[in-house]
């Protein structure tokens, strides 16, 4: 298949596209900025923002399937900043599937774990009602809802709390404290489903070869708080646990409000049969061990 990514230099892309390029794929990518592995044949500057440029660039490449990645990804800085997060998250969503409906390509789009408002109980399925209680989850929101109105093939991706090599988030960052002594405040009262962006990467190359459209969740199997997560982490490492001090999200005084409890479950994933995702301690253990020292 030709399958064009955005957000090629996040998190995310920078592990999927070695990965759909392995599975054989004809990759491309479309962004602000080209990242260093990516080839200039296979590459178009734009902002998604831009509606005529966004359409024109996939019409140039003529994709099986866009992978829709990019967007305004941390919840403070959308907090902050309100309209840019609605331009990427929600707009640039809108046109890149409006240009998906004008050339018949299959769409998948990311969403994420924090369009749900944390009073569940128990992990969130799929279809339980969305009702995000921040901006970056409101943005999210919308790009699923310009998703379905506009398309009738397309694949929603919800994924939680990814933690990858490329750049340095909430497990790369206790691992590293690990080794300086260098205090985490780790929240007892945020609880998700941590992913290794690797395996999501393994996991969306696998869907588009399936035609089975739809809304998935898609995580590392299990659920545990930050707390936890730290802890496992700093024993994994043989380190001695003084250097995580307990902590609430209002005592982290983030801009942005979180979910709280927002486990996500990959109940259709599973129901379907597909390879299950192995334990986020499995992919945590995996991780540390591909750590740079
Ligand atoms: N990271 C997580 O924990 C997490 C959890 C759940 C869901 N998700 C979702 O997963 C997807 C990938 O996340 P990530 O962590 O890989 O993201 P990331 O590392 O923050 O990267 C964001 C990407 O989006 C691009 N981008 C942002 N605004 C753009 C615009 N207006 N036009 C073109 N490109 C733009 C950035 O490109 P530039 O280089 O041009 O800035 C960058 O490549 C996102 O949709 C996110 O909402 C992430």
């Amino acid at each position: 298949m030709r399958v064009l990514m955005t957000g090629t230099s996040g998190l995310v892309g920078h592990d999927l596209w070695p990965i759909l390029s392995a599975d054989g794929h004809d990759v491309w990518g479309i962004g602000r900025k080209k990242p260093d592995f990516v080839n200039f044949t296979q590459w178009r500057s734009g902002d998604i923002a831009d509606q005529e440029a966004t359409v024109k660039s996939i019409e140039r490449i003529n994709p099986d399937c866009v992978i829709h990645l990019a967007a305004l990804s941390n919840p403070d800085d959308c907090e902050r900043d309100p309209e840019t997060a609605y331009k990427a998250n929600a707009l640039g969503t809108r046109n890149i599937a409006l240009a998906c409906q004008k050339f018949d390509t299959d769409m998948v789009y990311v969403s994420t774990d924090q369009v749900f408002n944390g009073k569940k109980k128990t992990p969130y399925r799929e279809n339980d009602p969305v009702d995000p209680v921040n901006t970056y989850g409101q943005t999210k929101v919308w790009g699923e809802n310009f998703t379905r109105d506009l398309l009738r093939r397309f694949y929603i991706v919800r994924t939680a709390l990814v933690f990858g090599t490329s750049r340095p988030t909430f497990v790369p960052r206790v691992a590293r404290a690990a080794a300086t002594g260098e205090t985490v405040v780790a929240a007892t009262d945020i609880v998700n489903s941590p992913t290794y962006s690797k395996d999501l990467a393994k996991a969306l190359s696998f869907l588009i070869k399936t035609g089975a459209y739809g809304t998935y969740h898609i995580a590392n199997e299990g659920h545990c708080n930050r707390y936890e997560l730290s802890q496992f982490i700093a024993e994994s490492l043989g380190a001695k646990l003084t250097f995580i001090k307990k902590g609430s999200s209002e005592s982290l005084k983030l801009p942005a409000k979180r979910p709280g409890f927002s486990p996500i479950e990959n109940f259709i994933w599973n129901l379907q049969g597909f390879p299950k995702m192995r334990t986020w301690q499995e992919a945590v253990l995996d991780f540390l061990e591909e750590l740079p020292e």
